[in-house]
């Protein structure tokens, strides 16, 4: 049968055999599975891993800080932080496009990524965090956002940088990923966390995206998720996120008319994100979310719900 314990045992052998005393590259996103692969990879090998995480601005509140803690300081493990929030922000300046956003993003990632390998020298092998259902290709993405997935699992780099590659969870599902994740200590902060983007706040901010308008979203995404965790519906639920709209309108606060930002909160339950339906959460939680928002962030007078299942509206709204 296959358990977590056997299979990080045999992987680790794999590993070891595979690369004896060569130096691997990592592309840490702080997502399960690449801070699955790197842990392995440090069980395996140690020094001779070092991951690169790139800080692109577009993360949720004190996600940088928290793979560097874990990562770091927790596991020991060789990481580079590369913070590249400036440039992002400079490439994104005045885009609204959402295809133009995840063709700027993923291709400045690939650079970035490469500019910092050459900094670090020879490189014979590039792991990867890619799962089963990327290997057949199950998950689907809008259109050109295909690409963004494969620069989402660093794709395109290997035949670029002649990298072998390692791919230690191509044969598993996200739910063996997440024991694995468990079975060799990674938090379930961590294990547990909703997928993603790659593009990140880039495609959750619609249309312009600017620092301003990345915090305030920062600070409603994590009053959001701060409730549903409390209420116990984080693991139920397959994504939930909220979203900034280019959308401003009129509220009163105290005696004050105010004219503020709209921001819609997105909850959804699925089983692999191809489809999916608007999670039933209980009003007094869509409360508790909505005047918390509305009070302690600067800049949202109004918050609405998202009731839309997919298809035919898709998880994201860019
Ligand atoms: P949609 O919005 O297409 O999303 O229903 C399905 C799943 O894919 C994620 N998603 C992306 N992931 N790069 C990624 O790495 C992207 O460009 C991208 N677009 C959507 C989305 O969060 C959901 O889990």
């Amino acid at each position: 049968v296959w358990t977590a314990g056997n299979f990080i045992h045999n992987e680790i052998e794999k590993i070891r055999e595979q690369v004896g005393d060569k130096k691997v590259l990592c592309a840490l996103s702080g997502g399960v599975d690449s801070s699955v692969v790197a842990v392995l990879l440090n069980e395996a090998i140690g020094k001779n891993l070092t991951c690169v995480f790139v800080n692109n601005g577009l993360l949720r509140k004190n996600e940088a800080e928290q793979v560097v803690k874990t990562f770091r300081d927790n596991f020991n493990i060789n990481l580079i932080f590369v913070d590249a929030e400036e440039e992002f922000l400079k490439a994104l300046r005045g885009v609204t496009d959402p295809e133009k956003k995840r063709k700027i993003i993923g291709n400045l990632f690939i650079k970035i990524f490469e500019r910092e390998a050459e900094k670090l020298g020879r490189f014979d092998f590039l792991a990867q965090g890619t799962l089963y259902p990327d290997v057949i290709e199950s998950v689907s993405f809008k259109g050109p956002s295909a690409t963004i997935k494969t620069h989402h699992n660093v794709g395109g780099l290997p035949e670029k940088m002649n990298f072998k590659l390692i791919e230690p969870l191509r044969e598993l599902f996200k739910d063996e990923v997440r024991q694995v994740g468990l079975e060799l200590g990674l938090p379930e902060d961590i294990v547990y966390r909703h997928p993603f983007p790659g593009p990140g706040l880039a495609i959750r901010v619609i249309g312009d995206i600017t620092k301003e308008r990345l915090d305030i979203l920062r600070e409603a995404d994590s009053i959001a998720i701060e409730e549903i965790k409390k209420a116990g519906l984080y693991r139920e639920i397959w994504q939930a996120f909220t979203v900034l709209l280019p959308v401003k309108s009129v509220g009163v606060m105290g005696d004050e008319r105010t004219y503020e930002h709209v921001l819609a909160f997105r909850a959804v339950t699925s089983l692999d994100g191809m489809t999916a339906d608007w999670a039933k959460i209980p009003y007094d939680v869509l409360a508790r979310i909505s005047n918390r928002i509305i009070n302690e962030v600067k800049g949202i007078n109004r918050v609405v719900y998202d009731i839309s299942s997919k298809p035919p509206a898709t998880i994201e709204w860019e």
